[in-house]
């Protein structure tokens, strides 16, 4: 664990390869409950998170593969033992779907900042089929209920060498209010 949410921040990095290791159930609520003390406006809460294990992946994989019109199942879910699936619940009201959608997307940039913190490998995956209704039905999303995508979770693997963490010049993308 780094000592600094600023730190942590800094050093984070995906990890496309895991190993089979993975939080368990218990592990992760504890995350979700601090990642869940974001910003929201009107506390609507507009998110859920879907934890996908064992053959649940191959599930995943099968909708995958109906929503691209191909036979037989996407073995892309198998690259991690865990997925979250990130779901942003719109409620009418006052508060647009934009600003809802922003709240769920900052749940799962926050949770994969804590399980990175945590030592494990993350990796937030989507692709053209996250929106599909084969998709959305392997989920049992309800009709204002949209995903984000997944958070591929798993261990770290042995590196040979060690990674390359790409920077961000803070100046470039920080300006005053044009005249
Ligand atoms: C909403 C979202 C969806 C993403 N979907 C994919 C994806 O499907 N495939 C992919 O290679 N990277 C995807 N990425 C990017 C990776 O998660 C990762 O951020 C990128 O590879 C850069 O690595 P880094 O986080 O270590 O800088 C996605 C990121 C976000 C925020």
């Amino acid at each position: 664990m780094t000592g600094t949410a600023v730190e942590a921040m800094r050093v984070r990095r995906s990890w496309s390869k895991v190993t089979d290791e993975a939080p368990t159930h218990e592990q992760l609520v504890d995350l979700v409950s601090a990642a869940g003390r974001l910003a929201d406006h009107s506390s609507l809460r507009p998110w859920r998170l879907i934890e996908l294990r064992g053959r649940d992946r191959e599930r995943l994989g099968r909708a995958i593969h109906k929503a691209e019109h191909k036979p037989g199942r996407s073995t892309k879910p198998l690259r991690a033992p865990l997925l979250i699936a990130v779901v942003a619940r719109i409620r009418k009201g006052k508060v647009p779907d934009w600003e809802q959608e922003a709240v769920a997307s900052g749940v799962a940039h926050l949770l994969s900042l804590a399980l990175d913190d945590e030592g494990w490998g993350v990796f937030w995956r989507t692709g053209d089929h996250t929106r599909s209704k084969a998709v959305a039905k392997a989920h049992g999303l309800e009709k204002n209920e949209r995903l984000l995508g997944w958070l591929y979770v798993g261990g770290r693997p042995e590196q040979r060498r060690p990674s390359r963490i790409k920077t961000v010049d803070g100046a470039t993308f920080l300006s005053p209010m044009p005249r």
